[in-house]
């Protein structure tokens, strides 16, 4: 009786096992067919979606994105194969392969290898000094710290600060940079956004802001001395920086050159220090609208930018003044050379001359800020809105850099850049500008 009660158990436990694995394999199948299907109709979607918006040389910018999430799935599927084969259970994790995926990047760059850094090294690859970054850290860190939650362990301050200086310095695709540091693609676009706002939020009032008079009073002495111009305390310009074609009214930031940009202002002291800036226009707009839409007009013809400090040159009361080129109105506070018609006297060269001598400082002053943050040098494919946060904080790190005195290697200088648009502005009646600048002209003669 016992041999037939014992034979009965193993068949029913035996039954029991086959059932189990078939259930499991049915729901293998089950679980794959509802992936594939889910593939594809997100890449039907995305093909969708990237017909409907073939327009101007935005889709190639889709298309883009389109294989790299392609390449993500694809990566995504095959990881999850690997893991089937590995256990049953993988079976359970298996609508969890997401983060699961996340785990399986590597850290170990930033994690050992950047953190062993020489200073050189640590220069050449995120164009500043270690002690420029533990700075900007330390500023960022009450905004940008999290807390861990209960599913993931936050990313630390600084790794995220790299993420986006790396972003900011090469100008990486998302994925590129992720892959570096061992982070999602959504995980860099998310670090950029939030140290890029943190940046403008809080660095930017500490380092690009209107001088007090004191330090006004500072910079038209250095700017006397070095460059032989009494009363200047800036010089201004505009360059353009390159941007795929927005959505919307991609027209507007056609600039004259025919390529797509912002426009970015700025005036700096006589040692390449942005004292304002301002950034955002579309490329279409010419120099002479950009500062006449500016914060530093309204400021400067209600007489509240510059101090009311003047000297005696030539006879005149010469009040401070901002130099820039024949894109921008003369007026009081603002120095442009005089028109040339073949007609111009020694003394007005003499200071046509020296006032291009001068405005080196803005053009080097583009020249580093772009040399160190190469987003500003290729068509940055970013959000708009983040480009002009992203603009923004190089300008602001292009100061912390400077100021700090961090190297500055001049292989970054480079010539590859587009060809810039350039604006006249004809001058017309006589404006109050002109007895300064004759005073001006007469004493540079001398
Ligand atoms: C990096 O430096 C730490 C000490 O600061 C050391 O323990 C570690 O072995 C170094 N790693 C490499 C890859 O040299
Ligand atoms: C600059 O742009 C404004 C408006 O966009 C226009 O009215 C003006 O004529 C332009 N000036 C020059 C010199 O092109």
């Amino acid at each position: 009786m016992s041999d037939a009660l014992i034979s009965a158990v193993i068949m029913a436990d035996q039954v029991e096992i086959v059932l189990f694995c078939l259930l499991i394999i049915l729901y293998g199948i089950w679980n794959r067919m509802w992936m594939n299907r889910l593939n594809g109709h997100v890449t039907r979607r995305k093909r969708k979606r990237c017909q409907q918006s073939k327009l101007w040389d935005g889709f190639q910018h889709l298309e883009e994105e389109l294989s790299d999430e392609l390449q993500e799935h694809e990566a995504m599927e095959k990881r999850r194969r690997l893991h089937m084969n590995k256990a049953v259970h993988a079976f359970v994790h298996a609508q969890r392969t997401h983060s699961l995926w996340t785990h399986l990047t590597s850290s170990d760059w930033w994690d050992r290898v950047a953190c062993n850094f020489t200073d050189a090294q640590w220069v050449e690859n995120f164009r500043m000094s270690r002690e420029t970054f533990d700075y900007i850290c330390h500023n960022l860190t009450p905004v940008l710290q999290r807390s861990d939650t209960r599913f993931r362990l936050c990313i630390p301050v600084r790794k995220r600060v790299a993420v986006a200086l790396w972003k900011l310095a090469t100008n990486a695709k998302y994925r590129n940079v992720g892959h570096l540091f061992g982070v999602g693609r959504s995980t860099v676009c998310k670090c950029v956004q939030e140290v890029c706002k943190a940046i403008t939020e809080i660095l930017m009032p500490i380092h690009i802001s209107i001088p007090s008079a004191e330090r006004f009073a500072e910079i038209a002495e250095h700017f006397e001395q070095v460059w032989e111009m009494p009363q200047c305390v800036g010089a201004i310009d505009c360059t353009h920086i390159p941007i795929v074609a927005p959505q919307e009214y991609h027209y507007d930031y056609v600039n004259k050159k025919d390529w797509h940009s912002v426009a970015l202002q700025v005036v700096v002291d006589g040692q390449c220090l942005f004292w304002d800036l301002c950034a955002g226009f579309a490329g279409s707009a010419n120099d002479s609208h950009v500062i006449r839409h500016s914060k530093l007009w309204t400021l400067a013809s209600a007489g509240n930018l510059l101090p009311p400090d003047t000297k005696r040159i030539a006879g005149q009361d010469v009040g401070y003044y901002i130099i820039g080129g024949s894109a921008y109105p003369l007026q009081t506070w603002l120095m442009r050379p005089i028109p040339d018609r073949g007609r111009l006297n020694n003394c007005q060269h003499q200071y046509n001359l020296k006032l291009r001598l001068t405005r080196s400082v803005v053009e080097d002053a583009f020249k580093r800020l772009k040399g160190r943050w190469r987003c500003l040098l290729k068509r940055n494919d970013c959000d708009l809105h983040l480009v002009v946060h992203m603009i923004t904080s190089c300008c602001v790190l292009h100061n912390l850099c400077e100021e700090h005195q961090d190297d500055f290697h001049e292989e970054w200088l480079t010539d590859k850049e587009l060809a810039q648009p350039v604006h006249v502005l004809p001058e017309t009646c006589p404006t109050e500008g002109n007895s300064i600048r004759d005073a001006l002209v007469e004493y540079l003669s001398l």
